[in-house]
């Protein structure tokens, strides 16, 4: 009876010791993903979607979506509209699968973005490093349509020329985040 009991609470604790680390592994891979998980500042969710200039028939892709807060600001404001979110990272995936819960023209994917298709867009928003950014362009130029507006917050796509340059530096004196959006047309 003791060893049967013994080979329980030995059991159990392998088990709550696989749960933790698998939970800590899911926490480090946010951090370890091409870019880690900043999420936009609240302040700027606006201004961006203003200069997406999105109409009736677009296709938005937040790529690297995070908890998926500009596209559930998106569906709030145009809910005509379609959104995908593309999101690598375990948590931040959960996260913006329940902030979007609500939203039928939102999609979440688990996919990594240099791998997924984005030949359906109109618009495209990017928040990632700028190496990150600049390996993907050449995806985005091969997929995408002419026309398709990028919107890059605080970095510049190596070798374009901004339609547009918003300053943002005013909406949230709180943060260094945010602070530019750089607008593409392909
Ligand atoms: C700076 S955060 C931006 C989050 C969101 N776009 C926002 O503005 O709030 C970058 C996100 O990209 C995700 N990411 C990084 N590399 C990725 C990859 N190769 N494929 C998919 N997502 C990736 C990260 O997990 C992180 O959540």
């Amino acid at each position: 009876m003791i060893l049967l009991y013994l080979a329980l609470t030995a059991l159990l604790i392998l088990f709550c010791l696989a749960f933790v680390l698998l939970f800590l592994s899911q926490i480090l891979a946010t951090f370890t993903a091409d870019a880690p998980f900043v999420p936009i500042p609240k302040g700027i969710e606006d201004e961006i979607i203003r200069n997406l200039d999105l109409k009736n028939g677009s296709v938005v892709y937040d790529l690297g979506c995070g908890d998926g807060r500009i596209l559930a600001r998106i569906a709030e404001k145009y809910p005509e509209i379609k959104a995908v979110g593309v999101e690598i990272a375990f948590w931040p995936y959960v996260l913006a699968k329940w902030k979007t819960r609500k939203y039928k023209n939102i999609k979440i994917r688990r996919e990594n973005i240099f791998k997924t298709d984005i030949s359906s867009a109109t618009h495209i928003f990017l928040y990632l490093y700028p190496q990150v950014i600049n390996r993907l362009i050449a995806n985005i130029k091969s997929q995408c349509r002419p026309g398709t507006i990028i919107l890059s917050c605080d970095f510049e796509l190596e070798g374009s020329a901004p339609e547009n340059i918003i300053d943002t530096s005013e909406k949230d004196a709180f943060t260094l985040r945010g602070k530019k959006l750089f607008v593409y047309r392909m």
